[in-house]
């Protein structure tokens, strides 16, 4: 394996834990901390716009990194096995659902925080998104080690 292929897959690896792990640390740690008023609402609006704004990235450096990982698997391979297309095609799938969520979240500003909002925000969308994340990361494991 060239040294090509194997940055190329921590590439893909590093931006799997900011985005996934970055999520998690918001939704586990963060995030209950709204229901004891610290940090304020417009200090967790700076995190929540940070925190979007290396998800565009990230997703594009997945992407990347992604196909090439694809290109490198198959390379000197006659045919890709059905299964494992089929997997791959699923995750691609997931990804373009929470890359859409992500650019929604972009547009509709859906993570936004009132200024005096009645209930602590539930960010459904972003647990969505961690679920989903945990799945995709189950498909990888099925494609590197499950025997198509
Ligand atoms: C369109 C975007 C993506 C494509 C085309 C793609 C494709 C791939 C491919 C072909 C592999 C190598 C699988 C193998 O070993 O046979 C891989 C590895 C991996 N992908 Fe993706 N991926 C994408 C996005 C993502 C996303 C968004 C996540 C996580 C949320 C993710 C998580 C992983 C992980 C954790 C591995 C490493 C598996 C291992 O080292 O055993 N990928 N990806």
């Amino acid at each position: 394996m060239s040294f090509f292929a194997v940055f190329n897959h921590w590439l893909h690896l590093i931006s799997v834990i900011l985005w996934i792990g970055g999520l998690a640390f918001f939704i586990f740690i963060v995030s209950p901390l709204l229901k004891t008023g610290d940090p304020a609402y417009s200090c967790l609006q700076d995190i929540s716009d940070r925190f979007r704004n290396i998800i565009s990235p990230l997703l594009l450096i997945l992407v990347i990194t992604g196909g090439i990982n694809f290109g490198i698997r198959r390379a000197g391979q006659e045919s890709v096995p059905p299964g494992y297309i089929s997997a791959l095609g699923t995750k691609v799938l997931l990804v373009a659902v929470i890359a859409s969520i992500h650019f929604m979240g972009h547009l509709a500003g859906r993570m936004r925080f009132s200024e005096k909002p009645t209930r602590p925000p539930r960010f459904i969308l972003p647990k969505l998104t961690l679920v989903i994340g945990i799945v995709i990361i189950f498909l990888a494991s099925m494609l590197r080690q499950w025997k198509f």
